[in-house]
């Protein structure tokens, strides 16, 4: 299809599930439809996947297109990805294999130790092992304290629990193992937030850094800071030195090739005192809605929210060419 047509596909906007992540994904789900609307798309649907008639109204729809605007379990770890794939329906963002490494985060990190980017020293704990006073002081040995305790896969800092003493780290791995999730314990880095949105394909661009502040009350960048209105935490661009800012960008551009991501990821750091960039997680599917970090960064580089969606659906059927 000419890119110029690509306002005349169809678009299936796929948001909601099941996730704990499912109102902000409903949330972006909206955003973009509304998005693609502006930006002159003739049909657009947004469906919700937790829908019982989401599979028929899928098939049935006469879609060209799925948008996913979908963040944590079944949205963005692969599962509506290769539902997708089955169908042979072309769909925006990564693929199966890519988004299901980039949300079990430890799978991540060893990719990203490949590619020489910097990540926090870590130990993963099987699903239901909660370890006993030895293990616990050998964990604490080994990355020091204050340390972070969880979930494996993917989102919106649930079940995270920064720990301080040691004997608040069996607690903290309950906590993040609710539900039956492997657990990650990892060493505590001290530094500047950051994250930073990449966008494209087999050529991506970094687009301009955000420094996430967590404000005084706050020990990290957990659940209740993330929703709170955002420019109270955030600052773009980050304030980092030239160098450390470029050293950042190309590290979130070569997370994003060596993950595989497509058309989208937004990477997070935490910038040393030293200027080293240290990765935190790839996020494959960034919230969506228009003040989200993503589209706020891309505003800031001088691409509006609807021409951000609009290049998103020309990267999905650029993919279905190769
Ligand atoms: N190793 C770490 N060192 C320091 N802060 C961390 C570490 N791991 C997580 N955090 C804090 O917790 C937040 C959420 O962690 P992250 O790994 O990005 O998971 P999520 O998928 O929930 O966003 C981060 O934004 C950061 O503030
Ligand atoms: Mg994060």
């Amino acid at each position: 299809m000419e890119k110029t047509d690509v306002t005349k596909n169809k678009v299936a906007v796929l948001a909601g599930g099941w996730s704990d992540e499912r109102e902000i994904s409903m949330d972006s789900g909206r955003a973009c439809a509304k998005a693609l609307g502006q930006a002159g798309f003739e049909g657009v649907e947004l469906l919700d996947v937790a829908d019982p008639d989401f599979i028929p109204n899928l098939i049935n729809g006469g879609f060209d297109v799925a948008f996913v605007a979908m963040h944590g379990r079944y949205g963005e770890d692969g599962c509506v990805q290769g539902l997708l794939e089955v169908l042979h329906m072309p769909y925006t963002f990564s693929g199966v294999l890519t988004s299901a490494v980039a949300t079990e985060k430890d799978f991540a990190k060893s990719r990203f130790r490949s590619a020489g980017i910097p990540t926090a020293k870590g130990r993963k704990l099987p699903a239901g092992h909660i370890p006993d006073e030895a293990e616990v002081d050998s964990l604490v040995n080994l990355l020091g304290l204050p340390l972070f305790v969880k979930p494996a896969a993917n989102g919106s800092s649930y079940g995270i629990t920064m720990v301080h003493k040691a004997s608040e780290l069996a607690e903290a791995v309950r906590t993040a193992g609710k539900g039956g999730q492997r657990v990650i314990v990892e060493a505590g880095v001290k530094g500047t937030e950051i994250t930073v949105p990449v966008i494209g394909n087999d050529d991506p661009m970094a687009l301009p850094i955000i420094e996430v502040v967590k404000g005084d009350d706050a020990e990290f960048y957990d659940l209740k800071v993330k929703y709170e209105p955002s420019e109270l935490h955030h600052v773009m661009p980050a304030r980092l030195d030239p160098d450390v800012y470029e050293r950042a960008q190309r590290l979130a551009v070569l997370a994003h090739k060596t993950l595989g991501c497509r058309g989208a990821s937004r990477s997070d750091f935490i910038v040393t005192a030293d200027g080293n960039p240290v990765i935190l997680e790839t996020n494959t599917i960034p919230g969506m809605t228009e003040t989200s970090l993503l589209p706020d960064s891309a505003r800031a580089a001088g691409i509006e929210f609807p021409e951000l969606c609009r290049r998103f659906v020309e990267w999905a059927l650029e993919e279905q060419d190769n």
